[in-house]
Formats: C-alpha cells, sequence, structure tokens
C-alpha cells in the first residue's frame, strides 16, 4: 500500500462559482482526481442534478470515491477527455450545462514516486496518467531519436538548452529512473535556474507521454458539442501552452484564435468569453498551496445562436 497524497483543489470557489448556472443542471468534471471540486459542485447543487465525474486515472477514481461517498446524483467515467464524445453517454449530448477541466496532475500523481512524475524522488520513469497509455517516460527518453527528442524538450517545455539536453540523454543511455534523468539534465545546467530547467524538460516529457495538447483540443472541441446554449467552459490551466489553448478556443472556437466574420463583419463564434480578466489565486491561495502558484482560470459561454 502506498501513502496517498491528498490533492488541494485550486480556485476552488471561483471555478464552482463560474460553473454552476442551474443548480438541477447536468454538470461534467472531465479531471475528477481526488473530487475535490465535485464535492463543492455536488454541495452546491439540487437533488435531481447530475454530475460526471471523468478521470483516467483508477486511482484518483478511488480516492474521489472515497470522498463524495454515496450520493446518487454522482456517475464516475472512466476514461480520457479526449474522448469525451464518445465517454459521454448519448442521452447527455448538447443537454451540459457546465463543463469543467481542472488540467495537469493531481498533488497524488507527483507526490507518488512510483508513478515516476517527480524529479525529487527517485522512482521509474513511467509519467503515464492512465494504465492503458501505450508510451512511458522510459520510451520517450531511451528510444526517440535526437531531433524528436530536442523538439519536445524545446516545444512542450519552453527550454532553451533542448539540444544539449537531448545530446546528453542520448550519450547516458540507458535512463531507468527519475534521478538518472535528473543527473542528465543536470550536468548540462548551468546558473541559479537549474531546477527550473528540469522541472521544464519532466514537463516537456509528461506532455508527450500523455499526449496532453492533443487531447485538450479534441477534450475542448467536444465539450462544445456536450453543452448545451447557455452552457459553460471552466479551465484552469498550469503552463502557457495549455493556457494559450483554452484562450483562443474561447476567443474564437479554433486553437488558432481566428475569429470568422460575417457578411456584416460581425464576430461569429460558437462561444463568448464570459470573463474578461483571466482569474489567478490570491497569494494567500498561492501560500497555502504553492501548487496553484501558476494557475489560470478562464471561463466561456457557448453562444444561443441569436448571439
Ligand atoms: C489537477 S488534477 C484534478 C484535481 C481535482 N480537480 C480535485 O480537486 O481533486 C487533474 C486530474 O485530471 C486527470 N486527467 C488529466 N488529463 C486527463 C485526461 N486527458 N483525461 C482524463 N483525466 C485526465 C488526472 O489523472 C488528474 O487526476
Amino acid at each position: 500500500m502506498t501513502d496517498f497524497y491528498p490533492h488541494i483543489p485550486v480556485l476552488l470557489d471561483a471555478s464552482v462559482e463560474f460553473l454552476i448556472t442551474d443548480k438541477s443542471g447536468i454538470y461534467i468534471d472531465t479531471t475528477l482526481g481526488g473530487g475535490g471540486h465535485s464535492s463543492l459542485i455536488l454541495q452546491n447543487l439540487n437533488r435531481d442534478a447530475t454530475l460526471l465525474g471523468v478521470d483516467q486515472d483508477s486511482e484518483a477514481h478511488a480516492a474521489a470515491a472515497e470522498k463524495i461517498g454515496d450520493d446518487s446524483r454522482f456517475q464516475p467515467i472512466s476514461g480520457n477527455f479526449g474522448y469525451l464524445k464518445t465517454i459521454i453517454p448519448a442521452n447527455y449530448h448538447g443537454k451540459v450545462t457546465g463543463i469543467l477541466f481542472d488540467l495537469g496532475v493531481s498533488t497524488h500523481q507527483i507526490r507518488e514516486p512510483g508513478r515516476g512524475f517527480s524529479f525529487q524522488h527517485d522512482g521509474p520513469l513511467d509519467m503515464r496518467m492512465s494504465e492503458l497509455s501505450g508510451v512511458s517516460a522510459y520510451d520517450v527518453v531511451n528510444d526517440y531519436d535526437y531531433e524528436k527528442l530536442r523538439d519536445i524538450i524545446y516545444h512542450y517545455g519552453e527550454e532553451r538548452l533542448s539540444r544539449q539536453i537531448a545530446r546528453e540523454i542520448i550519450n547516458r543511455r540507458p535512463i531507468e529512473t527519475t534521478l538518472e534523468l535528473r543527473e542528465a539534465i543536470e550536468n548540462v545546467l548551468y546558473g541559479r535556474y537549474i531546477i527550473k530547467s528540469v522541472a521544464r524538460v519532466f514537463q516537456a516529457i509528461r506532455i508527450e507521454v500523455n499526449r496532453e495538447l492533443d487531447v485538450l483540443k479534441q477534450g475542448l472541441t467536444d465539450a462544445l458539442e456536450l453543452l448545451s446554449p447557455g452552457g459553460r467552459i471552466v479551465a484552469i490551466s498550469y503552463h502557457s501552452l495549455e493556457d494559450r489553448l483554452v484562450k483562443n478556443f474561447f476567443k474564437s472556437g479554433n486553437f488558432e484564435g481566428t475569429v470568422e466574420k460575417d457578411f456584416y463583419g460581425n464576430p461569429v463564434t460558437a462561444l463568448k468569453m464570459f470573463t474578461r480578466q483571466i482569474i489567478t489565486p490570491s497569494d494567500e491561495e498561492i501560500k497555502n498551496n504553492p501548487a496553484a502558484r501558476s494557475a489560470k482560470l478562464r471561463v466561456a459561454e457557448k453562444t444561443r445562436g441569436d448571439e
């Protein structure tokens, strides 16, 4: 039995407040995790409401079940939100009132050395959020060719020294554990920001393993179809690559952010941004939960057709 590290929900009150527009509505929490957001959603809903809780991690489902307990309004769904339309039963399509995305990994996943997400604990190179995923961090680190590794570190980690780090990783193969990977990265770094670079490379590999950006695009696209007119998507992102996709999609309904115009020059969008400013955690929230420090919350509403 491994220790369980509880996850502190981020931007909890604000996200739930924006999400709920009808206390008897149908809601989806696409990133159930330990059930922190879902519990508060349920506390704010009537007895005839429905909440579907999606996660691809079986450990998250076990933790959420414990937190939520027996509640007939709640339905857990195992699966990847990249296939949201497929995993949500057809009778809810087009009728969903609000959909929450609280992206990234949970504290439990990060702190559990056996999952291989953390550079602070020694563990196997895994980083898969679901045991069903094909590629693990071991495969990326040990099998990818130089160009592919360099590009992942550069694009997904936004790390300047991607070429040197990719070369060092390849020279040290086979790399079996998270600490061996960390040593390889540290060997090419210098200066005060070593830890930030290590974190960036680990982030890059995690994004690749879980195909996080492609999955997010598909998840948002499906979410829009599942919503009823006037329904909302609330998204909490933790790095700029995710936030850019969310922002563009909320602004324009596509990931490039290009707003289409009708014959008269009026914007034609399937969503409208509900909040002008991004919402970020207070200093106090960050002090109590440093994992919240990079969180950004955005809200969009599906247009009703006559807008
Ligand atoms: C930040 S945690 C969510 C924490 C949750 N809001 C809470 O308060 O307890 C993110 C969760 O989303 C899950 N997740 C991430 N990407 C996913 C995906 N593509 N499909 C399904 N679940 C995903 C992870 O397994 C993790 O449990």
